[in-house]
C-alpha cells in the first residue's frame, strides 16, 4: 500500500505532468492499456469508419492496404492505429522511426526484409533524411528499389523487387513531411483531439485494465482535465489512483478526481503551470502578442519544439491562443479566462511592455 510520502516522492519524480509526449517509465502500463480492437479504439470515429472499409477492400482484393499517414499532437493513437491495422488485416508489423534509420542502405534493407502484406510503421516520419526518404519512393509505388552497385563510372543502378507491403507513418508535424513523400500516400488522417464524453470511456475501461474503482463522474472529470489526449486521460487516472489509494479508501468519484487533480495543478480545463506560465507572460510582457515563438520559449525557459508540438495545439483548440503571421497572441477569452483587462483597456500596458523589451 502506498503511503503518504512515497506519494510525495512519487510526483516529484514525475517531472512535467501535463507534456503528452510518450515517458519511458509509462512504456509497460502503455502497452497493457493499448486497445486490441476496433471496438476497444474509442472515438476518431471518422478515421476508424473509412479505415474499416478500406480494410475489408484490400482484403477482399488479397491486396496489402494503401499506405496511410496519421497526422496530430502527441498521445492521440497514431502508434494505436497503426498496431491495430496490422492486426485486423492479418499481417505482422515492424516499428521504426524516422531519426533510427540513417542510410539508404539501412532503408532498403528493411524494406527487403518484409513479407509479403506486412505493415511497415514509420513513426516521426517528418525526421527520415533526404537520401533515405528517395528509397521510399519507388518502394512505395512500384515496390522496388532501385540499388547503385560499385563505385564511380563503373558504378551502375539496379532495379530490385521487395514484397508488396503497407507504409503506416506517423507524425506530429505534418507541415514538414515533404511534397513527394505527402503525395504517396493514399489515405492520409488528421488526428482529432477527443471529446470529454470519448476519453471518459477510455477511462472507466483503462481502470477495469487497471483494477481501479471509478464512477462516471469521476471518469469525467478526468476526461475534462485531459486535453483531449487519451495518453495524458491514461496518466492522470494513475495519478488520480495514488491519490484515492491513500487518502480516500480506493474509490474514484468527482470529488476525489477534482481534489487530486487540483492538488497535481492541473485546472478544470486541463491547463497547467507550463500553459499559465506562458499565458501570463504573453499578457503581462507582451501586452497578450504578437509574439514570436523563441522570444516566448526564452522568456519562460521552455524548449520552443515542445510549446509548439504540445502546448500551442490544445490551447489553439480550446480558444485561448492564435498564431498569426507576426506571431502569437492570446485572445479574449484568455484574457477573461485569467481576469486580465480586454486588449483595448491594454493599450498602455502594451506601450509600456514594448519599452521594457527594448532594454
Ligand atoms: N482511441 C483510443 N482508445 C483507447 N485508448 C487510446 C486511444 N488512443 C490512444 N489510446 C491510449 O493512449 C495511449 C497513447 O496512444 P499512442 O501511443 O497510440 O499515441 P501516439 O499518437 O502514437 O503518440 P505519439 O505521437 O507520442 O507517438 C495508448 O497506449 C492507449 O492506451
Ligand atoms: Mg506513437
Amino acid at each position: 500500500m502506498l503511503q503518504q510520502d512515497q506519494l510525495e516522492e512519487k510526483l516529484q519524480a514525475f517531472g512535467r505532468l501535463m507534456d503528452t509526449k510518450a515517458r519511458q517509465e509509462e512504456k509497460d502500463t502503455e502497452k497493457s492499456l493499448r486497445p486490441r480492437t476496433f471496438d476497444e479504439y474509442i472515438g476518431q470515429d471518422e478515421v476508424k469508419e473509412n479505415l474499416k472499409l478500406f480494410i475489408t477492400a484490400a482484403k477482399q482484393r488479397k491486396e496489402p492496404l494503401d499506405h496511410a499517414l496519421f497526422y496530430g499532437p502527441p498521445g492521440l493513437g497514431k502508434t494505436s492505429i497503426a498496431m491495430l491495422i496490422a492486426s485486423e488485416m492479418g499481417v505482422n508489423i515492424k516499428i521504426t522511426t524516422g531519426p533510427a534509420i540513417e542510410r539508404p542502405g539501412d532503408m532498403a534493407a528493411i524494406l527487403n526484409n518484409l513479407s509479403e502484406g506486412d505493415v511497415l510503421f514509420i513513426d516521426e516520419i517528418h525526421r527520415l533524411n533526404r537520401q533515405v526518404e528517395e528509397v521510399l519512393y519507388p518502394a512505395m509505388e512500384d515496390y522496388a528499389v532501385d540499388i547503385l552497385i560499385g563505385k564511380g563510372p563503373q558504378a551502375k543502378s539496379i532495379r530490385l523487387d521487395i514484397p508488396r507491403f503497407t507504409l503506416i507513418g506517423a507524425t506530429t508535424r505534418a507541415g514538414l513531411l515533404s511534397a513527394p513523400l505527402r503525395d504517396r500516400f493514399g489515405l492520409v488522417n488528421h488526428m482529432e483531439f477527443y471529446g470529454v464524453n470519448d476519453l471518459a470511456k477510455i477511462v472507466t475501461n483503462s481502470a477495469k485494465t487497471l483494477e481501479v474503482q471509478i464512477d462516471q463522474a469521476g471518469a469525467e472529470e478526468i476526461a475534462r482535465r485531459s486535453r483531449g489526449t487519451p495518453r495524458l486521460a491514461n496518466r492522470l487516472l494513475r495519478r488520480v489512483r495514488d491519490f484515492a489509494q491513500v487518502r480516500y479508501g480506493g474509490v474514484i468519484d468527482e470529488d476525489v478526481a477534482a481534489v487530486a487533480l487540483d492538488a497535481l495543478k492541473v485546472d478544470p480545463n486541463g491547463l497547467d503551470s507550463v500553459d499559465r506560465k506562458m499565458l501570463t507572460t504573453m499578457m503581462e510582457l507582451y501586452g497578450g502578442g504578437p509574439v514570436g515563438l523563441d522570444t516566448l520559449a526564452a522568456s519562460i525557459g521552455e524548449d520552443a519544439g515542445t510549446i509548439e508540438d504540445v502546448c500551442e495545439p490544445y490551447l489553439m483548440q480550446k480558444g485561448f491562443l492564435q498564431r498569426t503571421p507576426r506571431g502569437r497572441m492570446v485572445t479574449n477569452y484568455c484574457r477573461e479566462y485569467f481576469h486580465y483587462p480586454a486588449a483595448s483597456d491594454n493599450a498602455a500596458a502594451r506601450k509600456e511592455s514594448e519599452q521594457i523589451t527594448l532594454y
